[in-house]
């Protein structure tokens, strides 16, 4: 097939990571016939240094027309002065809600030979397979802002339309899984909240065969600790989700392993690890590919529907795992590079093998 995917590799490590991803994309697409065209745009705080904006509407044009976007990640010390008029951060916001994608979805597992990474005990980890959706376009992220010398507001606004939509898509999600929900909220303190449970409830109803449940999120924070593996689909408004896929990454043995991908109605999703651009490790050649390399995958499935090569680069990134080839945030001495051959040397071993 042919396909127009964005590639927009952002700040601090998001281009090392993004690179690595394109080479698997182009070996997919080499081995299966596809015909992708990359186009590659400014975003964030690099986009603020070119153009003086973090969503050029040269790079949001391009965003639009392709069938899906690839992104690195944005932000960095160079741009994160508390007085500055214009964060890279904005950018991401921006083309999160310019693209309409407001369901995020995150999955996190435990790979075996990881599990020791993890600050918990080997055996609660055993298996652990949370697929998180988070509210992308809403909520305190989205909200009017205010501030003065005295004091700063967030207001935090839901519509029922709003919550419906991402609430639904993640009980159909539930059908291909477990059929197991948890929908986390705040709803013994915020209103937001307590419209989020009772819409919630309402289309819980319109699917008997899916077990669902409502946790408050300061409860739910520690039993993602304590009981990780009981938990299948976890559904939850944006700030929520952000905090929680961070503390869930320790789960999986590091940040830079989780990817992610944000859809909306229309078949432009926008795909990312879950991590930030890293500015400890930037330009050094040592950042985790895999996040990045995964959310390829998730792009493969959910935007081009080809699920065969997304599970084919799935599997490469467990065989390297599995071999031991580890970059240094997993304990191993592999740098960015080396993790991309990896899984390249991966792919092809498949196709020696299907051959
Ligand atoms: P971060 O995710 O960039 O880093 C947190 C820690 O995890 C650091 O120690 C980092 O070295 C490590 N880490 C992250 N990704 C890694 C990878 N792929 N391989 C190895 N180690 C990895 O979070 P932060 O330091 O709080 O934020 C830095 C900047 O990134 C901020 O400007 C923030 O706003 C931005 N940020 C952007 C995104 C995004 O673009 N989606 C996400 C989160 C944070
Ligand atoms: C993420 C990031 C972003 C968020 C920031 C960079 C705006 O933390 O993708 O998780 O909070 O959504
Ligand atoms: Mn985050």
């Amino acid at each position: 097939m042919k396909a127009n995917i964005a590639i927009l590799p952002g700040d601090g490590i998001g281009p090392e990571v993004v690179a690595a991803a394109v080479d698997v994309l182009r070996a997919v697409a080499q081995r299966h016939g596809h015909q992708f065209t990359f186009v590659e745009c400014a975003v964030g705080g690099a986009a603020i240094d070119a153009y003086g904006e973090p969503l050029p509407p040269a790079t949001l044009d391009a965003c639009r027309k392709a069938d899906a976007v690839l992104l690195g990640a944005v932000g960095g010390p160079k741009w994160s002065d508390p007085k500055a008029k214009v964060r890279p951060e904005q950018g991401l916001l921006a083309l999160r809600a310019a693209l309409g994608v407001y369901a995020n979805l995150r999955p996190v597992r435990v790979h075996p030979r990881l599990a020791n990474l993890s600050p918990l005990k080997n055996e609660r980890l055993a298996g652990v397979d949370v697929l998180f959706v988070r509210e992308l376009t809403g909520g305190a992220y989205f909200g009017a802002k205010t501030r003065t010398a005295e004091q700063a507001t967030d207001e935090t606004k839901y519509t029922v339309e709003e919550i419906e939509r991402v609430v639904r898509r993640a009980f159909e999600l539930s059908r291909t899984r477990r059929r197991h929900v948890t929908s986390v909220d705040k709803a013994n303190v915020m209103e937001t909240s307590r419209l989020w449970r009772e819409t919630v409830t309402r289309i819980a109803a319109e699917y008997p065969d899916v077990d669902f449940e409502h946790q408050l999120v300061d409860s739910m924070a520690m039993l993602l600790l304590t009981k990780p593996a009981a938990y299948d689909v976890v559904v939850t408004e944006n700030l929520f989700g952000d905090i929680l896929t961070d503390e869930a990454a320790a789960l999986a043995g590091s940040l830079g392993l989780l990817p992610s991908a944000s859809l909306g109605e229309d078949r432009t999703g926008l795909y990312e690890p879950i991590h930030g651009s890293a500015p400890d490790i930037a330009g050094q050649g040592l950042a985790n590919p895999l996040g990045t390399i995964l959310s390829a995958a998730m792009l493969l499935r959910h935007s081009l529907h080809l699920d065969a090569e997304a599970t084919s680069i799935e599997a490469a990134v467990e065989s390297v795992l599995a071999s031991g080839e580890l970059t240094r945030d997993l304990g191993g001495k592999a740098g960015t590079r080396e993790m991309a051959d990896a899984v390249l040397a991966a792919l092809a071993a498949q196709q020696r093998a299907a051959a």
